[in-house]
């Protein structure tokens, strides 16, 4: 039996990788830095995986110390592992990149046979966003490392299309831009399903989204239906996002930085490549009843 390493285990797509990994007959052994949250569940319906676990390595991607041996009996590393907030004390080059490299590192001393890391798509048009700079950074490295290797390329998570219901429900939804450009976004358990099958396909860079393409206009309708409410849309113009951004970066340089993300990502069609089965509105009727477990079946 195979044994996976899991970066990034209690995020909402690591918990999910966690699920699919066992669920393809791997023994998985994660890295957390809390014990107390592999039996609660995550964001955006994200399921509890303390069931699914058979090894715990607590550790902190920031003191390497704390990663030493981690890939000990290791023959496949799977790394989410992203700082996603802005209030850490620690910035994204610390944490996606120097983070994900003490990994790889440790990979590199051991029988690793293959590493997934997960960036993000349309990186190579966001690179002036760190975290996207530090994601990309990490992926030079890990194909420089002579390791066999699957950088992963996702669009947008269905976690984040959860913002849009919850302004439905509260009765406007604004959106960035003119509302008309497009994307496919994707299901955890979709995208762990592709991570699992990178371990064995020959592809280096897999670009992925789900399976419905959708206008951000059609995602705020499709939110209000679910919400009950009447379609009621805001749209704010991109170059005023940007002066928003602007403003705020000698303020709040982190908050600005992570924006710049958003209103950047914002600006472009988001289409990659359609895999998996799960429909957003049912995300949205699954979050609204608070049914967590049935979207884990792989
Ligand atoms: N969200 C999206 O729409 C989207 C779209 C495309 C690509 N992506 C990329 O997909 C990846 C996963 O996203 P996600 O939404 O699953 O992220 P997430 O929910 O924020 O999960 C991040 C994971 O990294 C862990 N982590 C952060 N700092 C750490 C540290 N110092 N030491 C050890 N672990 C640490 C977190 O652990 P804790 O639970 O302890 O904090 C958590 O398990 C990210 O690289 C993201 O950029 C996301």
């Amino acid at each position: 039996m195979k044994t996976v390493l899991i970066a990034g285990a209690t995020g909402y797509l690591g918990r999910y990788a966690v699920h699919a990994f066992k669920h393809a007959g791997y023994r998985v052994r994660v890295l957390a830095r809390s014990e107390q949250k592999l039996a609660l569940p995550g964001a955006g319906l994200a399921p509890a995986i303390s069931d699914c676990i058979d090894e715990i390595h607590i550790g902190d991607v920031t003191q390497p110390e704390t990663l030493r041996g981690i890939t000990n009996g290791i023959d496949v590393v799977f790394s989410s592992i992203s700082m996603m907030g802005a209030k850490s004390k620690h910035t994204w080059h610390d944490v996606d990149y120097l983070g994900n490299l003490t990994i790889l590192n440790e990979a590199r001393k051991t029988d690793v046979a293959k590493f997934v890391f997960i960036s993000v798509f349309n990186a190579a048009k966001l690179m002036h966003v760190p975290m996207v700079k530090a994601h990309e950074d990490f992926a030079a490295d890990l194909a420089a490392s002579g390791l066999a290797y699957t950088v992963i390329r996702p669009t947008g998570y269905f976690s984040d299309m959860g913002a849009l219901l919850q302004m439905a429900q509260s009765g406007r939804v604004y959106l960035l831009g003119d509302g008309t450009l497009r994307i496919n976004p994707i299901h955890g358990a979709d995208l762990a399903r592709v991570s699992v099958d990178a371990v064995t396909m020959g592809a280096s860079d897999i670009d992925v989204g789900g399976p419905e393409v959708h206008a951000w206009d059609d995602i705020a309708a499709i939110a209000c239906a679910a919400a009950g409410q009447p379609p009621k849309v805001t749209r704010i113009p991109l170059p005023l996002a940007r002066a928003g951004v602007g403003l705020l970066r000698p303020f709040k340089r982190r908050m600005a930085q992570l924006l710049d993300f958003f209103v950047s990502s914002a600006a472009l069609e988001s289409v990659a490549p359609q895999a998996g089965t799960r429909r957003l509105a049912d995300h949205y009727d699954q979050l609204l009843a608070n049914r967590p477990l049935e979207a884990v079946a792989p």
